[in-house]
């Protein structure tokens, strides 16, 4: 029988306008451009002063519904990968359904922090390899502004808020499309990057505001060591179950958390440079973003290609990591 294959049909991604500059959190806390640029590779990211996440989703999803040329009553599944939803509940994916108009879809959040859209992409490719849905949304948006402590320079450089969308469709052609995944996660991660208030385990309070409990808290030399060794690892492995050498990748995407963690993997990897999508540099970490941004921004430049075989990978809170071979199908 012949394999249903999950391709990539088309991509969207949005920024908001508003720019935060290395030298503006200058004036905010005791940092400068030249550590910031150094030891992150990040000159500016982006803030959504007004709205929700969902408001980063919606243009990303309208740019990738227009550019294939469909409806939004025509997606059967909506997967929302994200750390900031809009409310605990009801889903942002549920807020997301009612805000484009995809009255037949039905939706859910995935929470895997920075592996969020490596996560959902994995997902949606099974309700399509099944058989069972022909139009899967894959959305990763986070409006990280929203959980930043702007008083703590350890985090508060790194992060910055998009939005990005891809979506799933049977391929037509079967050697194109989605081909392998591999996802990790380790809980022994939790100790080390979260946001503890909030939750159940410590439900809004006075004091949970007075101990900062609502902001992400990274401890940055810890992830660090594990995600560079993590984010490769994936990428090696799932290079070598596919026979695949550093000259056979045409473009690595990886999570934008750090330069030298990405730096690292493409080293790992055998690839060039100039086979790296890299935009950390004018968006920060947007978590869930990160990679459907990179995806869009590339494939609108026109430089994407189909057959081009790309490796998406990502590492964060968690722990949780992973990679995905995609041959690019349109
Ligand atoms: O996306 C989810 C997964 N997250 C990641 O992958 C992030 C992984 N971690 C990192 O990317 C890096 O650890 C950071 C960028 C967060 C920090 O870089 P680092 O090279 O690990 O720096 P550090 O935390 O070891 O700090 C080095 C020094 C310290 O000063 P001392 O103790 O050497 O005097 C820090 O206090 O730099 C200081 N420092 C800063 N200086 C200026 C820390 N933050 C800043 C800052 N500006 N913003």
């Amino acid at each position: 029988m012949k394999k249903l294959r999950a391709a990539i049909t088309s991509v969207g991604h949005y920024v908001p306008e508003k720019i935060l500059s290395n030298a503006e959190l200058e004036k905010m806390v005791e940092t400068n451009d030249e550590w910031i640029r150094t030891r992150t590779g990040i000159s500016e990211r982006r803030v959504l002063e007004n709205g929700a996440t969902s408001d980063l989703a919606v243009p990303a999803v309208q740019m990738c519904l227009k550019n294939r040329g469909i409806s939004p009553e025509e997606i059967d599944v909506i997967i929302f990968a994200t750390v900031t939803p809009d409310m605990f509940f009801p889903a942002t994916a549920c807020v997301l359904q009612e805000k484009i108009g995809a009255k037949k879809a039905f939706g859910f959040d995935v929470s895997a922090a920075c592996s969020g859209f490596v996560y959902a992409i994995t997902l949606g490719t099974q309700f399509i390899e099944t058989g069972a849905y022909k139009k899967v949304l894959v959305v990763g948006a986070d409006k990280m502004s929203a959980i930043v402590d702007y008083t703590d320079r350890n985090t508060c450089i790194l992060f910055g808020d998009a939005g990005g969308a891809v979506l799933l469709e049977p391929s037509e052609d079967e050697s194109l499309g989605i081909l392998d995944h591999r996802l990790y996660s380790d809980g022994t991660g939790g100790d080390f990057l979260y946001m503890k208030g909030g939750g159940s385990l410590n439900p809004p309070s006075h004091a949970t505001v007075d101990n900062k409990l609502h902001y992400i808290y990274q401890d940055g030399k810890a992830v660090f060591k594990v995600a560079v060794v993590g984010m490769a690892d994936v990428s090696a492995e799932i290079m070598e179950r596919n026979n695949l050498k550093g000259e056979d990748i045409d473009w690595l995407v990886p999570h934008q958390a750090n330069l030298r963690i990405i730096d690292a993997t493409a080293n790992r990897m055998g690839l060039d440079k100039s086979k790296v999508m890299i935009n950390i540099n004018k968006y920060g970490n947007t978590t869930a973003a990160t990679i459907p941004l990179c995806l869009s921004e590339w494939w609108h430049a026109g430089k994407i290609k189909k057959g081009q075989n790309l490796v998406l990978a990502s590492f964060g809170a968690g722990y949780t990591w992973g990679a995905v071979l995609v041959k690019w199908a349109y």
